[in-house]
């Protein structure tokens, strides 16, 4: 079974790549698994020196023609993740349609001319939500972004519904939460510093957070995102109904226990090197995405959360095997 990944050389896309060469097997089209036989990642750029295990392409994915060339014709499986995010898409209105509207649509044409409809999973977003919501947002509420990314990403889920219920695909769209903690450096993501205000005084620096300490966010662990992709990916298409986008289960954290997780865990001198300094256009931003959810449906279909925000903390701490 041939699998593709589109973004393969970013955050998410590369570290699913490595869980699946872990893994080695994929859900088939009749559900029974099957051995992986090669993992191709296409992304605009990618880090020196790629797992050899990996065949990275690439190309831009605004680009049809590259697009259809780098896609094998008999890929099973696509993983799409290439994006660029939401304070880039927002800054750059034009770049933000040609690679995530454009760029999904040049996909899911490419996937039209495979041997078989691949089962495909896209990594929407939950800015998907804003503007006047109810306190928790379930998945049957109407998505009204407040931004640029997020219109993008809903119109992404429609097309995933529409090339599915055509039979092109067998899609799925997950509603990412905030994935917190990302290692390595702040992105464009208006909700970069929620990983920065753990990784940077966990590292020695400080990290300036351009939200109110009150601000409420969705948040789930590197760890358990990976997973929901191949549980996404393996679930029969019976399971998803009519409506194949759903949010995935996380925690709500209000920025300013954030910081008192990282004292209890860190201590007080790491705390500190939390600054707020509020930025008003993130901030608004920021506060437009809804940070409390009820996720009944994903639960009911097996989709995991973390346990805390400690949990989350311990897990980066282990994982960077950063000395306190
Ligand atoms: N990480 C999060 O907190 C989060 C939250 C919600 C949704 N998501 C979504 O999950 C996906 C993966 O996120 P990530 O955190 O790994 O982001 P990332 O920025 O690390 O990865 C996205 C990749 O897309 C690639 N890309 C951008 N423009 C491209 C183009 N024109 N052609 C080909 N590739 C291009 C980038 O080079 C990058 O490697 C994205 O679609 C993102 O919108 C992420």
């Amino acid at each position: 079974m041939k699998v593709f990944i589109t973004g393969g050389g970013g955050f998410l896309g590369y570290r699913l790549a490595l869980r699946l060469l872990e893994r080695r097997t994929l859900a088939g089209p009749d559900g029974k698994p099957v051995a992986i036989s090669q993992i191709k990642l296409f992304d605009a750029a990618f880090a020196p020196n790629p797992d050899p295990r990996l065949i990275c392409v690439q190309g831009d994915i605004a680009d049809q023609d590259v697009v259809e060339a780098a896609l094998d014709h008999d890929t099973a499986s696509v993983f799409h993740l290439a994006a660029v995010v939401s304070a880039h898409a927002e800054a750059e209105f034009d770049v933000g349609y040609q690679v995530n509207l454009d760029g999904t649509r040049n996909l899911l044409e490419a996937c039209r001319d495979l041997d078989a409809p691949p089962r495909l999973v896209f990594a929407s977003s939950l800015a998907v939500y804003g503007g006047k919501l109810p306190a928790e947002v379930e998945d049957s509420v109407t998505p009204t972004p407040q931004t640029s990314y997020g219109t993008q990403k809903v119109i992404g889920e429609y097309l995933v519904n529409d090339y599915s219920r055509k039979g092109m695909i067998d899609g799925r769209s997950l509603r990412l939460p905030t994935i917190v903690v990302r290692p390595g450096k702040p992105n464009l993501a208006s909700t970069s510093f929620a990983s920065g205000m753990f990784r940077e005084p966990l590292n020695g620096v400080v990290c300036e957070v351009p939200v109110e300490e009150s601000t409420e966010m969705w948040i789930l662990s590197p760890g358990k995102v990976l997973e929901a992709f191949v549980h996404a990916h393996n679930l029969p298409a019976a399971d998803w109904g009519a409506h194949r986008a759903l949010t995935l289960p996380g925690i709500t954290f209000a920025v300013g226990e954030g910081v008192e997780a990282l004292r209890k865990i860190a201590g007080t001198e790491v705390a500190k090197r939390v600054v707020f300094k509020r930025d008003e256009r993130l901030n608004r931003m920021v506060r437009s995405f809804p940070g409390r959810f009820k996720t009944d449906r994903a639960l009911g279909m097996g989709f995991k959360a973390d346990a805390d925000i400690g949990g989350i903390i311990k897990d980066y701490i282990a994982s960077e095997g950063i000395k306190l």
